[in-house]
C-alpha cells in the first residue's frame, strides 16, 4: 500500500453521507476503515476503492460489541488520525410507536456515544486526532413525527460539546468538530417538504473540509446556519 495522506475510520460507510466521504477521501490518499452492520453492504463500495479501503461489520445496536470492534479496528489499520462518527437512524414515526423511538435512541444516542468512546481513549494515547460527529440541524428544534431524532441529535451536539472541553484538558491537540446537515440526499432522508437538499457528496466535501479546518461546528451547507437560528426563535 502506498504512504497515505493518514488513516481514517468512517463509522456507517455503507450508503450516503458516509459512503461519500469514504469515497472522497480513498481519493485524496488517504487509507480508509469502512464500516457498515453487514459487510456485504460495504462489498462493491470496498472492491471499488481497492487497497486504499477496508472494511469491518460493527453494529452499533450491540453498543459494547461495537466498542471493541471499533477499537480492534483501529489496531488492525495501524491507528487512526480521523474519525467520522456517522452512523445512524432516522425514522417518519406518525403513530408515536415505541419501537422507532427505541430504535432511533438505541442507535443515535446509546451507539453515538459507544463510538464516541472509542475516538475519544484511541485520540488521547495517541496524543493528536480528528473527530467528527454527524449531528443535524434538527437538533434545534422537536418535530412531531420525529421526535426521538431530533431529540437524539440535540444529545449528539451537546454531547460533542462536553468531549471537546473535556479533550482541551486532556490531550488539546485533538480536534472535535460537531457537523449539522440540513436536507442530504440519501435513503434517510423521507420529508416530502425537504428544501435546499444537496447531494451526499456536496455535503462530504464541506464535512471533510470542517475537519481539515478543525472546526468546531459546521452547518453544511452553510446557509443551515440562518435556519437553526429562525427554527430556535420561531412559535411552535
Ligand atoms: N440525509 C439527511 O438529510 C441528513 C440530515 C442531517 C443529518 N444526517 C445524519 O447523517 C448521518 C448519515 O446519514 P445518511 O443520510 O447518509 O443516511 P444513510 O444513507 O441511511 O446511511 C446511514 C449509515 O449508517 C449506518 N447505520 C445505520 N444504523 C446503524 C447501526 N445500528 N449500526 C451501525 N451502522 C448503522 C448504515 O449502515 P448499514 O445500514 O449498512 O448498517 C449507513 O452506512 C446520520 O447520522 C444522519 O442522522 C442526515
Amino acid at each position: 500500500m502506498p504512504k497515505a495522506m493518514g488513516t481514517a475510520i468512517v463509522v456507517g460507510a455503507s450508503s450516503g453521507i458516509g459512503k461519500a466521504i469514504a469515497e472522497q477521501l480513498v481519493a485524496g490518499g488517504w487509507k480508509v476503515g469502512l464500516t457498515s452492520r453487514k459487510l456485504e453492504n460495504l462489498a462493491e463500495t470496498i472492491a471499488r476503492l481497492g487497497e486504499g479501503a477496508a472494511a469491518k461489520a460493527i453494529d452499533l445496536d450491540d453498543p459494547e460489541g461495537a466498542r471493541s470492534g471499533l477499537a480492534a479496528f483501529a489496531d488492525e489499520l495501524g491507528g487512526v488520525d480521523l474519525w467520522i462518527l456517522n452512523a445512524g437512524t432516522g425514522i417518519l414515526n406518525r403513530d408515536f410507536a415505541w419501537e422507532p423511538e427505541r430504535q432511533t435512541i438505541a442507535t443515535n444516542v446509546m451507539g453515538f456515544a459507544a463510538m464516541t468512546d472509542v475516538a475519544v481513549h484511541h485520540c488521547i494515547a495517541r496524543g493528536e486526532g480528528r473527530i467528527v460527529g454527524i449531528s443535524s440541524v434538527a437538533k434545534k428544534r422537536g418535530h412531531p413525527f420525529t421526535a426521538s431524532y431530533s431529540g437524539s441529535k440535540a444529545f449528539v451536539s451537546l454531547y460533542l460539546d462536553g468531549v471537546r472541553q473535556y479533550l482541551r484538558r486532556k490531550a488539546p491537540k485533538v480536534s472535535v468538530t460537531e457537523v449539522a446537515p440540513g436536507y442530504i440526499d440519501t435513503p434517510l432522508q423521507q420529508f416530502d417538504e425537504a428544501f435546499w437538499v444537496v447531494s451526499a457528496e456536496t455535503a462530504a466535501r464541506q464535512i471533510i473540509a470542517a475537519a481539515m479546518a478543525r472546526r468546531k461546528h459546521a452547518y453544511v451547507p452553510k446557509r443551515w446556519a440562518l435556519v437553526a437560528a429562525l427554527l430556535s426563535l420561531a412559535p411552535r
